[in-house]
C-alpha cells in the first residue's frame, strides 16, 4: 500500500517536473548546423551560414560545394551525403 502511494507520488512528480522543464535536448539533437558546422562557419574562420544560403540556393549546389569546396578539415563530413542533405534542409535550402 505504502509502496503504491510512493509510486503514484513519483509518477506525478515526474510528470510535474517534465511540464516545468520543457525538454530542449530533443530539439538540439536535431540541430546539426550548430553542432557540426557553426564552430568553423562563423564568418571569420569560414563562410557564415547566411553567406552560404545566399551563395548556394539549392540543396544540390550546396552538396556540390561541401564536397568540392569544403575545407580539408571537413573531409570527415564529406562521405555522408545524408548528413549534408539534412544540414541543407536545416538551414532552409530547397531541392
Ligand atoms: C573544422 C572546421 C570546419 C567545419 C567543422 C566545417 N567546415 Fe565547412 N569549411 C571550412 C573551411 C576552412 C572552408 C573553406 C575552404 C576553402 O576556402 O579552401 C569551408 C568551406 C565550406 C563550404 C564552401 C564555402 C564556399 O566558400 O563557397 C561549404 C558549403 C561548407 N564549408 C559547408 C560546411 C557544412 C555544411 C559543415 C557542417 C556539416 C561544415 N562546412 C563544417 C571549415 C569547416
Amino acid at each position: 500500500m505504502k509502496a503504491r502511494i510512493v509510486f503514484v507520488i513519483l509518477i506525478f512528480g515526474y510528470l510535474f517536473c517534465s511540464l516545468l522543464t520543457p525538454d530542449s535536448s530533443a530539439l538540439s539533437r536535431t540541430q546539426l548546423w550548430p553542432k557540426m558546422c557553426a564552430s568553423c562557419h562563423d564568418g571569420n574562420t569560414a563562410i557564415s551560414k547566411d553567406a552560404i544560403r545566399e551563395k548556394y540556393v539549392t540543396i544540390d549546389l550546396f552538396m556540390e560545394a561541401v564536397l568540392n569546396k569544403g575545407g580539408r578539415c571537413m573531409n570527415i563530413l564529406k562521405n555522408d551525403e545524408n548528413l549534408i542533405r539534412k544540414v541543407a534542409k536545416e538551414i532552409g535550402l530547397k531541392d
